[in-house]
């Protein structure tokens, strides 16, 4: 069942998001999180560092798996997800480095046993509690783009012209930016047992609608969160605009 939650603002969304995690937290110290990058999310983090700083909320036990990865990226670019999770959470709070994993790959390795092993590794782990997302603007869920298949695994996707025009403002005048990523699969994230999925502004509204109101659609890959037992929508007000 897929629950929508509206707010009045992104930061009451953040604050919603953050208060979940740390419940999830409470309730399992080693708790396995599926944890999304992109500008929506940081300032969960944010709220997760200063709970650390008060001595609210520990990492000590915690494991988690990022959604995705650009191809062939080395781990300290700062383009790198691995780098923007280090300095968004990673840095701050008390979390062992060797529990937190991305689905990495270099043009040396083979995205296919990537992939797999990725998928072992979250299943070893016992699967993931709680998956974070957010919501590109054409639907997309990690760097499952249009057109990814419900069933997907983890594996390589070239991103669409629209995902890399989207993500452009973050790199600089001439700055390589990757066109490749590893990514978890649909059928991976509806696997984890809660999903919360965040979206503001007016910029996510007609992907927000997409996936609330219409069809179940491999064009609209966030649409598949209909089939999950347990996802909730959380949103501000612009995000639901479309509503
Ligand atoms: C990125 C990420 C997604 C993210 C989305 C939206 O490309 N791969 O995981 O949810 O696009 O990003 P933002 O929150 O910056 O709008």
């Amino acid at each position: 069942d897929m629950q929508v939650i509206i707010l009045d603002t992104p930061e009451q969304v953040a604050e919603k998001s953050a208060q979940w995690v740390t419940e999830v937290i409470k309730q399992k110290p080693a708790a396995v999180l599926g944890l999304a990058t992109g500008s929506t999310p940081i300032s969960l983090y944010e709220l997760l560092v200063e709970q650390y700083r008060h001595g609210d909320l520990s990492f000590a036990d915690i494991t988690t798996f990022n959604l995705d990865e650009y191809h062939n990226i080395a781990a300290d670019n700062p383009q790198s997800y691995r780098s923007f999770m280090q300095k968004q959470l990673f840095d701050h709070v008390d979390i062992a480095p060797s529990r937190t994993y991305l689905p990495t790959c270099s043009s040396e390795q083979n995205p296919r046993l990537q992939g797999e092993a990725y998928e072992q590794k979250i299943k070893d782990k016992g699967g993931i509690d709680l998956q974070i997302l957010g919501i590109g603007a054409n639907g997309h869920i990690g760097f499952n783009e249009p057109t990814s298949s419900l069933s997907s695994r983890t594996r390589i996707k070239t991103l669409t012209k629209q995902t890399l025009t989207d993500n452009s403002r973050l790199f600089g005048q001439g700055e390589f930016q990757p066109t490749m990523a590893m990514t978890m699969g649909i059928a991976t994230i509806l696997e984890a047992s809660y999903v919360l999925l965040m979206a503001t502004g007016e910029n996510k509204a007609s992907a927000v609608k997409q996936m609330v109101t219409g069809p179940l659609n491999a064009m609209c890959p966030a649409s598949a969160l209909q089939l999950h037992q347990h996802a909730v929508i959380l949103i501000d007000k612009a995000a639901a605009s479309e509503l």
